[in-house]
Parts: structure tokens; sequence; C-alpha cells
């Protein structure tokens, strides 16, 4: 997979939006064939099967199902139908070519970026036409790499009142998932990406922003990847939001990392150690999909 990063990369990353071209789209993985026999080869298991709500002013949660007896063909086809968002996380973790198509991509991304990057991983998403994806953030970069279909991505600032810092803590410390609140007035602030095949984008770090699929199928790659700053931020981030939530102090970072937040950082891996097992709020399996319609069904 070959990336065409510009060559003012370096200067913008982590400030800036940055998209390139690719040619991954044009790989035999991402034909219906390839689908189906990622989707029969990866285990169920450990696959992410939602429903997103319309898209609306406040929190709008992910709904959780499940496909348990359905073949890898059968899957594609009930994404094809219906409102279904496919996540598979970690597939360089499964799947041999995966690991492979990870390796070149970063290898280009740290190349380009001037980065060493780390915590890299490629997930792939498969998902319904017109499905729309809910106004979230994520804690490490994202690198999001469009191989069918058309959507929309609309990016908005890093920064209050688009993410707060009290948010992003609350998905730092995994109080919730990654869901935001979102107002119609953040769209004068959106920069919204048409995503084509062949189109590749990675923003700043806690960049929230929310996807449209246009009317047809959509695949993308959805690659995670962590810098030595970025994780230093996170771990800071992490002990911010247990002061703000043990002794009431409410800070934030600084835009640059400086010795606070290296602070901060070693606090966290501390807090770490001793805190026992954080309970993640997972969202119940309240549908699946059923074999006979290929339809979601609720369960709940
Ligand atoms: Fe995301």
């Amino acid at each position: 997979m070959k990336f065409q990063w510009p060559e003012n990369t370096s200067e913008v990353f982590s400030t800036e939006i940055i998209t390139c071209q690719h040619d991954g789209h044009e790989s035999e993985h991402f034909t219906d064939e390839g689908l189906a026999d990622l989707l029969d080869r990866y285990p169920r298991d450990e696959m992410g099967i939602y429903k997103f709500p319309e898209h609306a002013e406040g929190k709008v949660k992910a709904i959780h199902g499940k496909a348990e007896n359905l073949t890898g063909a059968e899957l594609l086809e009930a994404v094809k139908r219906g409102q279904i968002w496919l996540n598979l996380r970690a597939v360089n973790n499964h799947l041999e070519e995966f690991e492979a198509i990870k390796q070149q991509l970063f290898s280009q991304l740290d190349d380009a970026a001037s980065i060493s990057s780390m915590k890299q991983d490629v997930g792939v998403l498969i998902s319904s036409p017109n499905i729309h994806v809910h106004y979230h953030l994520d804690i490490p970069f994202v690198c999001l790499v469009q191989v069918r279909g058309e959507k929309t991505v609309s990016l908005y600032p890093a920064e209050p009142p688009f993410a707060t810092a009290s948010q992003i803590e609350a998905v730092v410390l995994k109080e919730q998932e990654e869901e935001m609140s979102f107002q119609h007035s953040f769209d004068k602030h959106v920069t919204a990406l048409e995503m084509k095949p062949g189109m590749a984008v990675t923003w700043p770090q806690n960049a929230p922003h929310r996807v449209q699929n246009g009317d047809m199928l959509n695949v993308s790659l959805s690659c995670e990847y962590m810098t030595t700053s970025g994780l230093l931020r996170a771990n800071a981030m992490y002990t911010n939001g247990v002061m703000r939530r043990s002794m009431g102090i409410d800070s934030s970072l600084p835009a640059k990392n400086g010795l606070g937040v290296v602070f901060k950082a070693v606090i966290a891996r501390f807090i770490k150690i001793f805190k026992k097992t954080v309970e993640q709020k997972h969202t119940p399996i309240t549908f699946e999909i059923d074999k006979e319609t290929l339809l979601a069904k609720d369960i709940s």
C-alpha cells in the first residue's frame, strides 16, 4: 500500500488536518469476496457490532449488537441492507496480511511526519449506506484510510467547547465510551472532508468528529497510533482527571508539553499501578442480526 503524504507533513503534524492519496482501495482484500473472507476469519466475539441513533444534539450513544451464526457473506449482505456498523479492531493482530498493511502504512507515515509512532493498530470499519457515526473523540491519533464508498468526516477543534478537558479525561479514565455532547452551533467551526476511495486523513489528537456515510456500503481502515508526546499527554490527562474528581482541581493541559505534563504523566503511571481495575461501562447487547432476514432484531 502506497501513500503520498504532502511535503509539509512533518511541519503541520498534530496541529492540522492532513489528507493524502493512497492505492489501498485497489487491493483484493476489499472486494465483496475479500470482505466476506475477512469477516469469516476475524474472531466474531471480538467484532464490534453497532447501530447508531439519528444525528442529534447532546450525547448519542451507540447501540451494541451481535451476529453469532451468520457467515461472512451473510454479514456483509446484512450491512449492505441495514443500518449496521462493524468495527474489526486490531485486525493486524489476527491476520497476517493486515500486519503487513500496518507496517507499510506506519513506516510511510513515520517518514513523512518525522515521528516514531507506537501502539499502532489497524482496524477495519465496514458500515451501511447512510449510517451516521455519533460525535466522539479518540484518545490515540487516528489515520482513516477510505477504501470503499464515500463518507463525510466532520472534524472539530480539539479544544473547548467542542471537547472540554473534563470530557476528554472521562474518556481517558474510561468512565464513559467515546461519545461526546454535540451542539448544532459547533458546525460553524467544522472542517468537513468528503472521503472517497484512495483518500486518507490524519488529524490532531483528540479532535472530536462525526461521520456520515453516503448512500453505499463503506469500508475504511481505522489506524490508531501514539507518539511519545501524545502518550505523555494522555497520561497527564489521566492525572488531571483523577485530581479533578478526587480533589476538585480544575486544570487543563498547556498547548505544548512541558515539565508539568511530564510530571503528571509520571504520576499517572503510579496511580495506574495502585488503582484497582477500572470498571468500564460497556453498553449491553440489545440486538442481534437475524440469520433468516439479515435484519437487526431487538433482544433487549
Ligand atoms: Fe473516531
